[in-house]
């Protein structure tokens, strides 16, 4: 999978899509993060969460497309961030953060990679830490054929590896996590979740 063919555009593409409500969706978690040490981002695209977030001492932005890190780098964030350009799946750190914020990145996989990338996020939170998630829930007949569209676009153009639309937000609570909030934009169409790591007893 790569989005380097579409990143010049992919803004573009989503503002097409979403109109003025990509920037409120992309910056939902902005308040949540507000105070936390160390951030990481993965999969974080041209990087749109990063003008507004404040009081965050250290941000990790793992990205697999270098088109995007690029993208993101250019937007000359006031923030200090570091740009690790990675395979989440494959990215080795001992290094544990507060959240991690999954911006329309589980969407990207078919069930097995999605389960995966839940289990791996677990093992970089602290003990208390928070994972962050925005991504689409099924919605109307109308959302869901558009959806439908955007994976073979995706596919298509950035060999995106998932085929469907999974029901993310229960794959989560099913792998160890509980649901600490949830909003929902676009007529329920996305949602921005957090969650905390069950406690092992
Ligand atoms: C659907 S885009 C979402 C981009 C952005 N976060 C957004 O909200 O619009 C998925 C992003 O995840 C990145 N990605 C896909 N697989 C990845 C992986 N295994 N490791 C790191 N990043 C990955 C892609 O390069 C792409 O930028």
């Amino acid at each position: 999978m790569s989005f380097d063919r579409v990143a010049w555009i992919y803004d573009q593409l989503a503002g097409l899509v979403f109109g003025s409500q990509w920037g409120q969706v992309q910056q939902a978690p902005v308040g949540n993060l507000a105070g936390k040490s160390r951030v990481l981002i993965v999969g974080g695209g041209t990087g749109l969460l990063l003008d507004a977030l404040r009081d965050v001492e250290k941000i990790v932005f793992l990205e697999l497309s270098e088109k995007m890190i690029t993208r993101s780098r250019n937007r000359g964030s006031h923030l200090q961030v570091d740009y690790v350009h990675a395979d989440f799946f494959e990215w080795e750190t001992s290094e544990k953060f507060d959240a991690i914020v999954m911006p329309f990145f589980l969407d990207c996989f078919g069930t097995e990679k999605l389960e995966w990338a839940i289990l791996k996020t677990r093992t970089h939170l602290t003990e208390n830490g928070e994972l962050h998630v925005i991504d689409f829930q099924p919605a109307s007949w109308w959302k869901n054929s558009l959806i439908r569209v955007m994976y073979l676009f995706f596919r298509l153009f950035s060999s995106l590896e998932g085929k469907a639309l999974l029901k993310i937000d229960g794959a989560i609570q099913n792998t160890q996590f509980r649901q600490k909030s949830q909003t929902f934009f676009c007529d329920k169409w996305i949602f921005y979740s957090v969650y905390q790591p069950n406690r092992i007893t």
